[in-house]
């Protein structure tokens, strides 16, 4: 191999000192990850900061080495933070970045950072710092989304439209029963998220590679200051093995951020779906669709589409993640260093697709004429039964006999409404002149009155209960 004779020699690596032959060149390209770790560089430099504080409580350290080594970091920090950090070809991941970067400004002290301290409990402590910070981002931009939603639903209350199952006309519903329904998946979403962001808040620092560290670091205080905490109180891992190898907390995100997919691909669907030309019951924004290079008339759900087709990545990201672990053996392997492209790649595509759905949802122009021109009288064959129901009939009887004035319309080829009084009467002579009142969308919708029904009122309700979940989620 050629290129191997322009490889650094390992002894310029962190971990240099018992080897003797040289890396081979596609082996170093194919081991770091400084190409896409780089990114932890904030949660690292935290981390690092707060680990020097340890060591220098436990007298590891004395505290003029404590703060050099802090004055230090938060020169790397700046130069991180202001885009002047540069990477060096022997960089082979951010741990090993920063270290050399920090010995560089502060010298030799740089040395003792590492005392005690591993890549394998540094990278699990800053993954969590990293997801949590992820966590709060996404809770936000769902909650962004979710007023997005209640913002149409306030303006839509009477907006009366086909409820569909099968996506197949079912029962009149409005428009904005319809917008809460993506409302709350949203909210388990974060509520999931908060749940995922308990078991992520625990700090491995201090298990060093496996086996735990020798110098007496006070783990819980750390915790605390890393924010590490629930309710108040630090948490920290009881087993240093576990602690090195657990990745269920990037497992757990992943699965957040697929279901999170998922909820996003059926609202694209239902939009998309109710922008065609056949449908006709909403319009998109000019600022998220795009045209066609061919056909000039044309004007694509491209924003919805591709919410839809991101649900693909994001669920495959967790496959990938569950099948590098699977089978994984205990502790720190390097298997590991896979966690994080799928991670980041989840991140990433909610970080733009969720806003994109708030906007392409906020901007929307609604039809309601079109909306209300798509019901069908058909769709009131329900409540006919329940007409039925309530002078005494039992509902088995009511639906078949309901049925039956159905298959005589549609035999007749007329609407469900327009059937004369004497065909009512040769299906029931319970059916009576006011079965006429039935064949209103709006009393029919009115009727549904439950809580978490379409009823307008209910509807109501329902929005005060998302606006009171709003404001409760907005104060933490
Ligand atoms: N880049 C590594 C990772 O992401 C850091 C840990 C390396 N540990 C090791 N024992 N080589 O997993």
């Amino acid at each position: 191999m050629t290129e191997q004779h322009n490889a650094p020699h390992p002894a310029s690596r962190l971990w240099g000192g018992r080897f003797i032959g040289q890396t081979d060149a596609l082996m170093r390209r194919f081991n770091d990850s400084i190409g896409f770790d780089l990114r932890l560089w904030d949660a690292d430099i935290r981390g690092s900061i707060a680990y020097a504080g340890a060591l220098a409580r436990a007298g590891v350290i004395t505290a003029d080495e404590a703060a050099a080594l802090t004055r230090g970091l938060r020169a790397v920090h700046a130069e991180f933070a202001e885009g002047r950090f540069e990477v060096k070809p022997d960089d082979e991941d951010i741990h090993t970045a920063v270290e050399r970067r920090l010995k560089e400004i502060v010298g030799e002290v740089a040395g003792k950072l590492h005392t005690g301290r591993s890549r394998n409990d540094q990278v699990a402590t800053d993954l969590r710092l990293f997801c949590l910070d992820a966590i709060r981002a996404t809770q936000r931009a769902l909650l962004d989304a979710q007023s997005a939603l209640l913002a149409q639903a306030q303006s839509h209350i009477g907006a009366l439209m086909p409820g569909y199952t099968h996506l197949q006309r079912a029962q009149p519903i409005t428009f904005a029963h319809w917008c809460l329904s993506y409302f709350w998946p949203f909210a388990r979403d974060v509520e999931r998220l908060d749940d995922c962001a308990q078991r992520t808040a625990v700090l491995p620092l201090g298990s060093g590679a496996l086996a735990g560290s020798p110098f007496p670091i006070d783990r819980a205080a750390l915790a605390a200051e890393l924010g590490f905490s629930l309710r108040g109180v630090a948490r920290i891992t009881q087993n240093s093995l576990d602690a090195v190898s657990d990745r269920d907390f990037v497992a757990e995100l992943l699965f957040c951020c697929a279901l999170i997919g998922v909820h996003l691909s059926r609202l694209a669907e239902d939009l998309i779906v109710y922008s065609t030309a056949e449908f006709g019951f909403v319009t998109f924004d000019d600022a998220y669709a795009t045209g066609s290079s061919l056909m000039p008339q044309k004007k694509n759900p491209d924003a919805m589409e591709l919410a839809r087709g991101k649900a693909g990545r994001l669920i495959g990201n967790l496959t990938a993640i569950l099948t590098m672990l699977k089978g994984l053996p205990m502790s720190y392997n390097k298997d590991l260093q896979e966690d994080k492209e799928p991670l980041f790649d989840s991140l990433d595509t909610l970080a733009l697709a969720l806003p994109v759905a708030a906007g392409a949802i906020r901007s929307l122009k609604v039809n309601a004429a079109r909306m209300r021109a798509a019901l069908d009288p058909a769709m009131l064959a329900t409540d006919v039964a329940e007409y039925l129901v309530r002078r005494g009939v039992p509902f088995r009887e009511a639906h078949h006999l309901a049925g039956r004035a159905v298959a005589l319309a549609e035999s007749k080829g007329i609407a469900l409404s327009q059937l004369a009084m004497s065909d009512w009467q040769a299906i029931s002579p319970r059916f009576d002149d006011d079965i006429a009142q039935v064949f209103n969308f709006a009393r029919s919708v009115a009727s549904r009155d439950v809580a978490g029904g379409a009823a307008p009122r209910a509807t109501q309700e329902q929005i005060r209960q998302a606006e009171e979940w709003l404001d409760a989620r907005r104060k933490l």
